[in-house]
């Protein structure tokens, strides 16, 4: 095995295209991230066809100033990384056949990357002397698991949500107070201004009380039917307070269940993972509550908490140590699940 690995990420599952260069699984020397928000934003969430489209039109010049910056040639890559789901299968393809053409003329290994994979491993970059085991919480916009991280490329889900992923429901009450897309960030900003202690939004509570698994659709409901009498009523409503509110619902439950799952698997040490993962108010009761029960809490900086291609190349090092190399042929699994090669 060659001492110093330097692979070359590609991230298109979703609304970014993003390229970055990663040594040895945990060094970045580029991370390059264009995001497509401000198409989509018209639309109020993401279409997948335009971002496919967008992908095309953008991944060329995304990948070589990935390269620029990293200051490498082609030549210098050990191995192309990509992820292969889960996410949109348009937007996955664009990424996927680019990484296989690259791979194939270059003569280097191709490695499929499983995005939520690429999420928990996102902490690997930040946390230098991070090792599994550890329990992650995953809070994206598509998913919310808590896995159990056994070993490089072992996972074991713990829990994941019933319905709505947390951002999934950040984005759609976003939209019913008027905030826009993409919700989370800006009911992140919004709740400083409000009351969290306004409106009480329920907590879902699960029929098997040994269940950890999540769900979101009724305080997102909740928050809709509220909107709906106050609007019958005539009465104003306090945007700040209702989005205090939700998040106060939404980071509780998460919170206490991350708890719970480290003292199942006994461990002290949980990662958090994903978009959500950026959520300040998520960070400081994460912080406020695993000090009290002597947990390690441990965040990826915000750059890497939403979609990039760095995590992917620190995810691709560890399949690329194991030998998991792609055939040419491999496809995009849209539903790819977690810990399945
Ligand atoms: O991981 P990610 O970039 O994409 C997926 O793989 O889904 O996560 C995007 C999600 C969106 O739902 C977005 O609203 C949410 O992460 N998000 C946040 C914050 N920043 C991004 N949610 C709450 N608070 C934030 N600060
Ligand atoms: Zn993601």
């Amino acid at each position: 095995m060659k001492d110093k690995v330097t692979i070359l990420a590609i991230e298109s599952s979703c609304d970014e295209t993003a390229a970055a260069v990663v040594v040895n699984g945990r060094e970045v020397l580029s991370n390059v991230i264009s995001s497509q928000i401000d198409v989509h934003e018209k639309f109020g969430g993401v279409v997948p066809e335009v971002a496919s489209r967008k992908h095309i039109e953008g991944i060329s010049a995304v990948v070589q100033k990935a390269l620029d910056e990293a200051k490498i040639k082609l030549e210098d890559v050990d191995a192309v990384g990509v992820t292969y789901g889960p996410g949109l299968v348009g937007a996955l393809l664009v990424g996927l056949q680019y990484a296989k053409g690259l791979a194939y003329s270059l003569n280097v290994p191709l490695i499929g990357v499983n995005h939520i994979e690429g999420h928990i491993c996102a902490n690997f970059i930040e946390h230098k002397n991070l090792e599994p085991p550890f329990v992650c919480l995953v809070v994206s916009g598509g998913h919310t698991f808590i896995v159990y991280m056994k070993d490089y490329g072992e996972f074991e889900v713990i829990s994941k949500t019933r319905d709505d992923a947390a951002g999934e429901a950040f984005d759609k009450v976003a939209r019913a107070i008027g905030l826009g897309y993409p919700g989370g960030p800006k009911i992140d900003k919004i709740s400083k201004e409000g009351n969290e202690d306004a409106i009480i939004f329920p907590r879902a509570k699960m029929d098997d009380k040994n269940s950890l698994d999540f769900s979101f659709s009724g305080v997102k409901s909740a928050v809709l039917n509220y909107l709906n009498k106050m609007n019958m009523k005539n009465e104003e409503i306090n945007k700040a307070d209702v989005a205090a509110s939700f998040q106060k619902a939404v980071v509780g439950v998460l919170v206490d269940n991350a708890i719970k799952a480290c003292e199942m698997k006994k461990v002290n040490k949980i990662a958090i993972a994903g978009g959500v993962a950026a959520n300040s108010c998520l960070r400081e009761t994460m912080e406020r509550e695993c000090k009290k029960h002597n947990i390690d809490v441990l965040f990826p900086p915000m750059v890497l908490c939403t979609d990039n291609a760095a995590m992917i190349g620190s995810a691709a090092y560890y399949e690329y140590q194991a030998g998991r190399e792609a055939a040419i042929d491999i496809n995009a699994i849209p539903n790819l699940k977690l810990g399945e090669r």
